[in-house]
C-alpha cells in the first residue's frame, strides 16, 4: 500500500504563527499541532531555530541550517582543490544550481566565492531551503556571504534557463540512489529522497536544456555510475561521487 505523504508546518512559539501560515500557503499545506501522523513531514518553527520532523523519527528533526558546514577559508569543504571546485572551474563567476534541493551544494559553492542562483521546483523543499538561508542570518559570516552570493527561486529550472542567454556554469545534481555521496548529512539526504523520489531520467532532459544555455555544465554522479547523458568532456572524482563536465562546443577541453 502506498503511504500518503502529508506536509505540514507548526509554530512552537506565538510570534511565528503568522509566518507558519505564510509558509503553509507557499506549499499548499496546513498548520498543525500535536503528534505526527503516519506519512507526515512537518516544518517546526521554534523561537531560535527551524527543524524538519518526520514521522519515522517522530521526536527528532534535523536542523534547517547551514551552520554546521565547515567554512574555514580555503580548507576542508571550501578548498578549491575539491573535485566540485575543479569541475566548476576557476574561470567561472556565476553558477545556476538547477537542482537546488536543500541547498548544501549551493551554499558550499557560494562560500567558495561563486555567485549562485539556486532553483528548486518542489515548493515544500524550496520552503526548507529558504528557511536554511534565513537561518544563516543568525551567524555573521554566513549571513554576509549568502546575502551577497546566493539567491533562491522556487520554480522549474527549465523555465529559468529558457530566460537566460549565455550562462557561465549550470550545476546539476539529479537524485540518484547512492545516498552516501550526497553533500547532505545522511538523514536529510534520506528525507529529501523520500520527498522528491528518483529523478535521473528527468535529469537527462534538464542536461540537454542546460547544455544549450551554458558554457559549462557540471553533473554530480555516483563515483562509478554511468554518465547522465553522453560521455562528458572532463570528470573529477571524489571519494564517493564524480563530477562530469560538459563544455560548449566553443570551449576547448581544459583542466581548470
Ligand atoms: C538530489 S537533490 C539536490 C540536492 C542538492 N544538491 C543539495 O545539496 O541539497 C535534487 C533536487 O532537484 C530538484 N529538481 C529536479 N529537477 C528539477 C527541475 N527541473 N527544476 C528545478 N528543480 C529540480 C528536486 O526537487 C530535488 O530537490
Amino acid at each position: 500500500m502506498v503511504e500518503m505523504m502529508i506536509k505540514t508546518v507548526e509554530a512552537r512559539c506565538s510570534e511565528r504563527v503568522e509566518e507558519a501560515r505564510l509558509i503553509a500557503s507557499q506549499f499548499g499545506g496546513d498548520c498543525v499541532t500535536g503528534p505526527l501522523q503516519n506519512g507526515e513531514y512537518r516544518i517546526v518553527l521554534f523561537s531560535d531555530r527551524e527543524e524538519l520532523w518526520d514521522y519515522t523519527t517522530r521526536k527528532h528533526g534535523f536542523p534547517l541550517s547551514f551552520q554546521s558546514i565547515d567554512r574555514r577559508i580555503g580548507a576542508g569543504n571550501l578548498s578549491k582543490k575539491q573535485p566540485i571546485a575543479k569541475a566548476v572551474g576557476a574561470q567561472a563567476n556565476h553558477i545556476v544550481d538547477a537542482t537546488a534541493g536543500l541547498g548544501h551544494d549551493a551554499c558550499l559553492l557560494a562560500c567558495m566565492g561563486w555567485q549562485v542562483d539556486a532553483i528548486e521546483r518542489d515548493p515544500f523543499v524550496a520552503c526548507l531551503l529558504n528557511l536554511a538561508v534565513a537561518d544563516a542570518n543568525r551567524v555573521e559570516d554566513l549571513a554576509k556571504t549568502l546575502q551577497a552570493k546566493l539567491r533562491v527561486q522556487c520554480g522549474q529550472a527549465e523555465d529559468f534557463l529558457a530566460q537566460q542567454t549565455q550562462l557561465d556554469v549550470v550545476y546539476l545534481d539529479p537524485m540518484f540512489e547512492m545516498e552516501r555521496g550526497s553533500a547532505l548529512p545522511r538523514k536529510p539526504a534520506q528525507v529529501l529522497q523520500a520527498l522528491v523520489g528518483q529523478q535521473s531520467v528527468e535529469g537527462v532532459t534538464l542536461l540537454q536544456v542546460a547544455k544549450a544555455r551554458a558554457r559549462r555544465v557540471v553533473v554530480k554522479r555516483p563515483r562509478k555510475g554511468p554518465p547522465l547523458g553522453d560521455a562528458p568532456n572532463l570528470s573529477f572524482k571524489g571519494r564517493q561521487v564524480r563530477y562530469d563536465v560538459y563544455l560548449s562546443s566553443g570551449d576547448a577541453p581544459r583542466t581548470p
